[in-house]
């Protein structure tokens, strides 16, 4: 394989609100990143991986007060509980910033004296709607159906003094940037989504100040003000490295910068692919090379809450399964764009076949049989098979493999190229009965060699196997006496030494557990949530990430409206209506227009759901309508009924649709 050796490699995770307690969808992200950052390293790549915390806030200094401390104080005990769960999860992070070290805010006030003094950031006033979870201001026709259209929650009104920042000076050159970049945002679909809902349609000046509250750097030439979280937050991704403002940075900004990746959830992509690059074009520094936006960890069971007692903690799990097994079910159960579901069943499913049978329970019989055969002594006596030669290709073409979807980062992928390698092992095992072989003097010598090949098959799937678990690659190649196999030899068969001796006693890497078993242990867990659920609060709802799985939401409260007759409801006529065309109404934020079939009619129709619906997967649904309600204007074009769709107290929508397909123009009752 090609090493990498003198090339450098820098890698951040979002930094995570210093808000509570992480739950395991915020440590996903961490032990993603330190899965490339160590993949990174054994491909031979000089890394620099930084994570950190986002400690400033109206929020945090809200939950201070709650708890009756300073927001210092606050956020040095969540960062010390977050600092633990980065190190328990064993993520090999080079740099832990803190948005409250006294350099970065240093730096944080250069910058915005930089903006300002250049003329990017002006001073005016803010009347708008606020929300408070998000820090962020909204207009009304941002609003949706008055609350805010991030989150979902209530909204107040608010005038401020304050800063804003030029973003439409610099839109054109990042719509250039990110067209002649098309690596710049993955997955791809994310780029659409920046360009066509925000970009194109003109981006407005951005609020970087507030007085509404205190917890937050300083402006340090009008001291009323403090700077907007977003811009204190994002700057991170430098002043971690070192880089000074006056232009004295240091040796490591400039051999990290620009970063490689920034690995941040989907919830936050906007603020790293419009917000950061714009502020690094007015600062006169590159632009990161690559922003990932990943997809969620959502939990089967619903949502997670600590009166529910649900929220899954990763030292919780990995009080259960340990840490692999943990690092395994996360990285392993997360698609590349869609949301992955984690459950106990699932864990305790994948810990049993996975983990127990395909990986253990190899290493384990290799080592037993090279034991009871031979002492223990691994030897290639080369006596072939062909056979043999179909489980050397797909071992040695492993790597490459691997390497392919990493490339990609499609992590989950590449820990199913490396588990392939070890099924194919335990098919190897039945291909050859080595049972049989031992009971025939004259196949002593094929015995010697099918269980070399194994030991040498295991040691590079081991070694494969490092960056996503770390340990386990520890604990199965000091059991076959070997080193980890270089990166640049992980395609190459043969190279475990011949005449090794490996362990007397194999150790169980991972125990089988029952179902029932954990479910109880899982009782507990809940139970002692529920009981401590009325003190501090879970993070994960950041800044505008708002965190679907970590919020703690109350049941609907249904208003409801006065009684209707029958008579009243038939005047109303529904029906199932095909979506022929669809396309976004020019200048509006929020409208889709529709050409929708009812039977022999097709009927224009007008809907506020672009921020749910590209216009693309609107074509061809099936959607319920009510079409006789008197045609209105919206924007300037006629809407000539109305699509239904279910909304939550968070503001989601979806659309309803027939449960069976049902020819357009159905009618509905
Ligand atoms: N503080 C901001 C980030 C500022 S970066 C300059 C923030 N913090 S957060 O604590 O809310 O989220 C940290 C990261 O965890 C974000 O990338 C977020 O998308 C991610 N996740 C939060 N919940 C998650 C899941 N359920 N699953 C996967 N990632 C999740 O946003």
């Amino acid at each position: 394989m090609v090493k990498h050796t003198g090339e450098n490699y820098y890698i951040s995770t979002a930094i995570a609100y210093a808000s509570g307690k992480p739950h395991i969808g915020n440590t996903y992200e961490i032990v993603l990143a330190d899965s490339i950052a160590r993949f990174r390293r054994m491909q031979g790549y000089q890394v620099y991986f930084q994570t950190g915390t986002d400690e400033h806030g109206q929020k945090i200094e809200n939950k201070a007060e709650e708890k009756g401390c300073t927001p210092q104080q606050y956020v040095d005990d969540v960062a010390s509980e977050i600092h633990r769960i980065w190190d328990l999860m064993n993520t090999s992070y080079d740099k832990f910033i803190r948005t409250t070290d006294a350099y970065h805010v240093r730096q944080v006030q250069k910058i915005f004296k930089k903006f300002y003094e250049q003329g990017d950031i002006y001073k005016g006033h803010y009347e708008g709607w606020y929300c408070t979870p998000c820090e962020s201001f909204w207009t009304d026709s941002q609003l949706v159906d008055g609350k805010c259209p991030d989150c979902g929650r209530p909204v107040t009104r608010a005038k401020e003094e304050a800063y804003f920042f030029r973003m439409s000076k610099y839109a054109p050159r990042l719509i250039e940037y990110i067209n002649e970049h098309p690596e710049f945002i993955q997955p791809v679909s994310r780029k659409n989504e920046m360009m066509n809902n925000f970009l194109l349609p003109g981006l407005q000046d951005l609020c970087v100040s507030r007085t509404s509250f205190k917890w937050g750097i300083p402006v340090d030439f009008d001291d009323k003000h403090v700077v907007y979280v977003w811009l204190d937050a994002l700057t991170n991704y430098i002043t971690g490295l070192g880089y000074d403002a006056d232009g004295n940075s240091s040796e490591q900004y400039k051999k990290f910068w620009p970063a490689d990746l920034h690995l941040v959830g989907k919830d936050i992509i906007r603020f790293h692919t419009i917000y950061w690059p714009i502020f690094l074009m007015a600062l006169g520094e590159p632009l990161p090379k690559q922003v990932f936006g990943h997809p969620w960890l959502i939990q089967a069971d619903g949502k997670m809450s600590k009166s529910k007692g649900n929220v899954i903690y990763a030292d919780d799990l990995v009080n259960l399964f340990g840490v692999d097994a943990v690092r395994y079910f996360v990285l392993h159960e997360m698609p590349f764009e869609n949301d992955g579901v984690i459950s106990w069943e699932l864990m305790v499913e994948r810990l049993n076949s996975d983990l127990a049978n395909t990986l253990g329970n190899l290493v384990n019989r290799t080592i037993s049989m090279s034991n009871k055969y031979f002492g223990g002594i691994v030897e290639d006596k080369n006596v072939n098979d062909p056979v043999d030669d179909q489980l050397k290709s797909v071992v040695t073409e492993t790597a490459g493999k691997v390497e392919e979807k990493m490339k990609g980062l499609h992590v989950a992928d590449s820990i199913t190229e490396i588990f392939a390698l070890f099924k194919r092992c335990n098919k190897y095992i039945d291909e050859t009965m080595p049972w049989a072989l031992a009971k025939d003097e004259t196949k002593k010598d094929r015995l010697a060699t099918v269980l070399y090949n194994l030991a040498e098959s295991i040691t590079i799937g081991a070694s494969l196997l490092e960056p996503y678990m770390p340990e386990t690659t520890e604990r199965i190649l000091k059991q076959l006496n070997t080193g980890k196999r270089d990166y640049a030899d992980a395609d190459k068969f043969g190279l475990y030494k011949s005449g090794t001796k490996v362990t007397e006693e194999p150790e169980i890497l991972f125990a089988r557990q029952d179902l029932k078993d954990v479910m109880e242990k899982v009782e507990e867990i809940r139970k002692g949530q529920k009981a401590t659920s009325g003190e501090a609060a879970q993070s994960g709802t950041a800044g505008e990430g708002a965190d679907a799985a970590g919020e703690e939401k109350p049941e609907i409260h249904v208003e409801p409206k006065a009684e209707i007759t029958y008579d009243d409801f038939a005047k109303m006529q529904f029906a199932v209506g095909e979506v022929l065309e669809c396309r976004e109404v020019p200048k509006s934020k929020k409208l889709l227009v529709s050409q929708i079939k009812f039977g022999d009619q097709t009927r224009q129709i007008v809907s506020g759901i672009k921020k749910w619906y590209k216009p693309e997967e609107m074509v061809g649904k099936k959607v319920m309508c009510l079409i006789n309600l008197k045609p209105a204007k919206l924007a300037g074009l006629e809407s000539q009924g109305m699509i239904l769709a279910a909304e939550d107290s968070e503001g989601n929508v979806t659309l309803m649709t027939p449960e069976k397909d049902m020819p357009s123009g159905s009618g509905i009752s």
